[in-house]
């Protein structure tokens, strides 16, 4: 397949943000984007064009029955350079949401390719201070007119791009984050592994109640005993024992982040004995107290690592390190931000150039 360019013409291309750091996440977007086609089997018309609406049959299957997945990714440009973290592993984990939810995987190195070629169009719009980057959303959507239930026979990937700086409003400052026994995120089984657009719908009430409650996201809990934590609503969450940094397994009802498995790499070469497992809430209040619980935080693309400070469980508050940001979470945040940046020395390979 050969990858068709359309660029949009300098004179009606539009304004770049002053400043990256103020950009509420995720509502810029770029001059272009990528688009791929699925029909008759195979996927076709690769091409980078501009950033427009798109046009979708009213019965398009996305729309009524959910069949959508997507990736979050970061490019990074710092001292001139341009790179990407682990870029791979996003297209792969895209192939595993894509066959979880009966939707075609694509071809790891040819998306590589058309991503960078993407990134590379769009090289002006990626800031370069501390906390800024350009977030890239790769987006697979059943396409076909059809009302009747099974998997759709045609689809649409794309690929769009925006600078963003941090996630959270709050920075790299402790979060409030509200414990949830009341609404459960995904079921061993279900779909809680793959990034499927309906994951992020089933947390948005629980969401909109801990926004009441001036929290900033929901720890969910396990579905059967609501008991063992899972993650947040856009984090794999970590907490720091006495001599253990512990964190959920990957059963099936938490999303496998890249960002989660670098961390347990980093943390193991630091001689930290890290353990998957899993881990009560009643552990993490008990410890909140007793002092056994010496840090808590979450990890994902677009969030990086945040500190959390306090939990709302069951209408208790729950402070965690004095409500202040751990070393090692610090420590953490520093060594793969700068690794993301290309500054570190990328022992693990997981950087790219564009
Ligand atoms: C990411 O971390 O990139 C995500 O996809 C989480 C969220 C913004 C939906």
């Amino acid at each position: 397949m050969n990858l068709k360019v359309e660029l949009v013409p300098p004179v009606r291309r539009k304004p770049k943000p002053k400043d990256p750091l103020k950009l509420p996440f995720g509502s810029t977007f770029t001059d272009h984007m990528f688009t791929m086609r699925y029909r008759n089997s195979e996927w076709s018309d690769p091409q980078i064009g501009p950033y427009q609406p798109l046009s979708l049959d009213p019965a398009a299957m996305c729309l009524h029955y959910g069949q959508g997945i997507f990736e979050g990714m970061k490019a990074y440009r710092r001292a001139g350079k341009v790179y990407l973290f682990r870029p791979r592993d996003n297209i792969m984990r895209l192939n595993d949401s894509a066959k979880r939810m009966v939707m075609p995987e694509v071809d790891v190195d040819f998306v590589l390719g058309c991503l960078k070629e993407l990134v590379k169009t769009e090289r002006d719009w990626i800031p370069d201070l501390p906390g800024t980057s350009l977030y890239i959303r790769p987006t697979m959507i059943a396409v076909e007119p059809k009302l009747g239930v099974r998997a759709s026979l045609e689809y649409l990937f794309y690929i769009i791009v925006g600078p963003v700086g941090p996630y959270f409003p709050e920075g790299f400052n402790p979060l409030k984050i509200m414990v949830s026994d009341k609404y459960v995120r995904a079921v061993r089984g279900g779909v809680g592994f793959s990034k499927t657009m309906g994951n992020y719908a089933a947390s948005l009430l629980g969401g909109k109640e801990a926004s009441d409650a001036g929290c900033s996201q929901v720890l969910w809990l396990d579905a059967i005993e609501r008991k063992y934590v899972e993650e947040t609503s856009t984090m794999n969450v970590f907490v720091k024992f006495d001599k253990e940094l512990a964190t959920p397994p990957l059963d099936g009802t938490i999303l496998p982040g890249i960002t989660r498995h670098s961390v347990i790499r980093i943390a193991k070469d630091w001689n930290l004995t890290v353990n998957e497992r899993r881990v009560s809430i009643d552990e993490i209040a008990d410890g909140t107290k007793s002092g056994k619980v010496k840090e808590l935080f979450g990890a994902g693309t677009a969030a990086t690592i945040a500190p959390i400070g306090e939990l709302l469980y069951q209408g208790k508050s729950y402070v965690v390190s004095g409500g202040k940001t751990g070393d090692l979470t610090r420590r953490l945040y520093d060594e793969l931000t700068a690794l993301q940046c290309g500054e570190g020395k990328d022992k693990y390979g997981w950087v790219v150039s564009v």
